[in-house]
């Protein structure tokens, strides 16, 4: 009667762990926080099925590039109906797009400056013309130096800002 009482008792014990372990595994799915937004729920209702929501988070891409990406999805058997498809690729490429081309302010023209860094025009052509008069920038600081410039405006792009290839 002492062994059957025993081996109940670690059967019991077993269960036990095993219901904790997966309760840790479901849990750290969902501690995969996503993006506050529309489209969350069904992000995670869609998406964390057959893989990870990590694998999701993951990548970045334009949103015809998430287009793809969930077309491909739905021939592997993602599903949903086309709205909730469409609002699935919104909510991705908002939240993951793609990563933002970087702009060489040795190698840009003022037009790239211009519409790359959203500088104005004024702006675009004084550091191009600082560059040609005074060669290329070494750093940020030679940069900001350039009389003139809005550098506040500067700073906010500041990221996105190279030196060299
Ligand atoms: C029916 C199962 C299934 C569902 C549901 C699913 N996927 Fe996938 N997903 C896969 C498989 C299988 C792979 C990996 C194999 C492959 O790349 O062909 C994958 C890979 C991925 C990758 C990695 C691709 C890469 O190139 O590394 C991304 C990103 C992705 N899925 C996004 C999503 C999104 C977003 C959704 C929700 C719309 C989704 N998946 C729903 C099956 C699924």
């Amino acid at each position: 009667m002492g062994i059957m009482k025993n081996m109940n008792r670690a059967a019991l014990l077993i269960s036990f762990l095993v219901a904790s372990l997966t309760a840790v595994s479901s849990s750290m799915v969902q501690a995969q926080d996503l993006p506050a937004g529309k489209g969350k729920e069904l992000v995670e209702n869609t998406c964390g099925s057959c893989h990870g929501l990590d694998v999701v988070v993951a990548q970045h891409a334009t949103k015809d590039g998430w287009a793809s990406i969930v077309d491909y999805m739905v021939s592997r058997g993602a599903s949903g109906t086309p709205e909730e498809i469409a609002t699935i690729v919104d909510y991705l490429a908002k939240n993951f797009p793609a990563a933002a081309t970087k702009t060489n302010v040795n190698k840009a023209t003022a037009m790239d400056l211009q519409t790359q860094l959203e500088l104005t025009a004024k702006d675009s052509e004084a550091i191009v013309k600082y560059r040609t008069d005074h060669g290329d920038f070494k750093d940020w600081d030679g940069l900001a130096k350039v009389p003139g410039i809005d550098t506040a405006k500067l700073t906010a792009k500041k990221d996105s800002i190279v030196f060299t290839e």
